[in-house]
């Protein structure tokens, strides 16, 4: 299918070691062990080991992770996800920036990893880009703030329609429900059965460089590109989505502007 990716295809994707997230395990390590923060950055390999220790356990415990997962498993996979992904964004890792393309034109999405149990994306967002309005199919959608400011805008549906059920062409109007702004290291969860969602850089091509140079002088972190980073983990990974424009639903099949740092 064009535009998606399942790991095993030698395309220039990270693939995981499992030997190396083994020996990994076998490390002692200053991280992903509890809510502290770590005292060195923590890799996105070891991000990676980490998580598919966590999909893991659940699969192996015989549940089927997607938006309908047992409750008591996705609590405790919800509570690890987002751990580790706070962990990670808030240990100033900087490997991340290998994955970080931008485009002048649109927000773009550079593959990390691919497999069978999620999709592991690197999101750029110059001032002004911002996603259409949109569902996650049967996933869950995990997403961290790397780097600068964003915001996320949630929409319900006010049509008396069964969530989900839309045919593209179908006519379904939606309205704000929640806005969240978003700062590095802020990790947030959406499905399909809590919202649709738009999110992106509210900021203005003309506001980003004001603010870029406001937190330098500041000393704070973020902003360390041309615009804001965000980590998105979708599991399973989504192969088609839905888009909600103009009181009208299409629906398209999601590309990679990178995969493991190489433009495609
Ligand atoms: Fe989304």
């Amino acid at each position: 299918m064009p535009g998606t990716h399942v790991s095993g295809i030698d395309d220039g994707v990270v693939l995981v070691d499992y030997k190396a997230a083994a020996a990994l395990d076998a490390v002692p390590r200053t991280c992903c062990s509890g809510l502290e923060s770590p005292q060195l950055p923590v890799l996105i390999d070891q991000l990676l080991g980490e998580l598919h220790a966590a999909f893991k356990a659940e699969k192996d415990a015989g549940y089927v992770i997607d938006n309908n997962q047992d409750p008591v498993s996705f609590k405790r996979l919800n509570q690890r996800v987002q751990e580790l992904l706070k962990i990670y964004a808030t240990s100033n890792p900087g490997d991340w920036r290998r994955f970080a393309l931008f485009n002048d034109l649109h927000y773009v999405r550079n593959l990390v990893e691919a497999n069978d149990d999620f999709e592991l994306i690197v999101l750029c967002w110059k001032g002004g880009q911002v996603s259409r309005v949109h569902n996650h199919a049967a996933s869950h959608c995990w997403l961290a703030v790397l780097d600068g400011e964003m915001r996320e805008i949630q929409y319900q549906r006010i049509d008396p329609v069964v969530d989900g059920d839309e045919k593209p062409g179908d006519v379904v109007h939606v309205e704000v429900s929640k806005s969240t702004d978003m700062q590095l290291g802020d990790v947030g969860y959406i499905n399909d059965h809590l919202a649709l969602h738009s999110v992106g850089c509210y900021l203005s091509p003309e506001e980003l460089p004001e603010r870029i140079a406001l937190n330098s002088r500041a000393g704070r972190n973020g902003w360390q590109l041309e615009g804001s980073v965000t980590l998105h983990l979708y599991s399973p990974p989504i192969r088609r989505v839905k888009i909600y424009e103009d009181d009208t639903v299409t629906e398209r099949t999601p590309g990679y502007y990178s995969k493991g740092g190489v433009r495609v």
